[in-house]
């Protein structure tokens, strides 16, 4: 006899080539207007889920766990950071937490890269002169920015994300510096020569640019924090492609204001879809909408990824994916 399909609640529009899949393997309701779920549509959805699928948009915090129906046995993730979902609440309650990693690495990376090339280029600010009308024409000091070879890039996560972003930064002739809970292999530090910094204090007062590429955990919220920034240079930039919760956007924010630093770059922040609206005034920074891994490529894979994980686990099997607390 044919087996009764599980029940996959999906919280976004997801590609079609996926959502199709979804259809055929399991009995998915979709959200085909892409409307997000409010806290209380999240609390009803997983009243009967088998499965729930949720994004970065969605917070599975305890309370919507505890609405939970005895059904409900995997929450896969459609992205990789998992801070949106409470892994000690889902932990105890039995049910199993996967992700999407290594599919959006080198889709953030390149992000990551165009940032770093943009805010010190000034990019972003000469596209704005086109559009107005305003460019008088070449001049000799006209729109001066800072060159990217020869500076020193400080990296703050060296996991995938960080490494691919660090051979990038390589071929751009940048020296690469980098702050880990561990260094990493002697091997990958000798083809990035990389230098490694115990000390993240110590590499911030150092670097020319900083790029954020760490997971945001409750070890990482605010890891620069107004004291940290202020250890920058004045001429220094900061980029972050991972999570705003790991920069305090309001100190940020004041030091851009006041010039003691010199730019920044970034695609995430603290209260996304807020933007502290200080930053839109300010031409030294570059501003995006959360888009690093927003290629069709990345956003299929990581669709692929979250149907090998549900169709593993329901088979009976470990899902490759699966998020272990001790690992952020
Ligand atoms: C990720 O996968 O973590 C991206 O930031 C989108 O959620």
């Amino acid at each position: 006899m044919p087996q009764k399909k599980p029940v996959v609640v999906v919280t976004r529009k997801l590609p079609d080539v996926i959502e199709t899949r979804m259809m055929e393997l399991f009995d998915a309701r979709l959200n085909l207007a892409d409307k997000p779920f409010s806290k209380n549509e999240l609390m009803e959805a997983v009243k009967d889920a088998d499965v729930l699928v949720p994004t970065v948009t969605d917070r599975i915090d305890a309370s919507v766990l505890a609405a939970a129906g005895p059904n409900l046995r995997l929450v896969a993730n459609y992205g990789v950071g998992v801070d949106n979902i409470d892994l000690a609440s889902a932990r105890s309650k039995g049910i199993t937490v996967t992700n999407t990693p290594g599919v959006l690495t080198e889709d953030t990376a390149d992000m990551a890269m165009a940032l770093i090339l943009a805010v010190p280029r000034r990019i972003a600010e000469g596209e704005r002169v086109m559009r107005t009308g305003d460019w008088p024409g070449w001049s000799p000091t006209w729109m001066l920015g800072h060159r990217i070879n020869g500076k020193r890039l400080g990296i703050v996560g060296m996991g995938r994300i960080g490494q691919a972003v660090a051979r990038r930064a390589r071929a751009f002739g940048m020296a690469i510096h980098y702050h880990s809970r561990r260094p990493i292999s002697e091997q990958v530090e000798q083809e990035l020569e990389a230098t490694y910094w115990e000390s993240l204090d110590q590499m911030l007062a150092r670097v020319d640019i900083v790029s954020v590429n760490c997971p945001h955990t409750p070890a990482t919220y605010h890891l620069l924090s107004a004291r940290r920034l202020k250890l920058l240079q004045p001429h220094a930039y900061v980029i972050n492609t991972s999570r705003g919760e790991v920069i305090d956007e309001n100190a940020l924010t004041r030091m851009l204001e006041n010039r003691q630093i010199a730019g920044a770059g970034l695609d995430v922040f603290e209260n996304e879809p807020a933007v502290n609206p200080k930053l839109l005034n300010l031409d030294s920074v570059v501003l995006l909408p959360h888009m690093g891994s927003a290629t069709i490529e990345g956003r299929i894979s990581m669709g692929e990824k979250v149907l090998v994980n549900i169709q593993t686990f329901i088979d009976g099997h470990t899902p490759p994916d699966r998020v272990i607390e001790t690992m952020f």
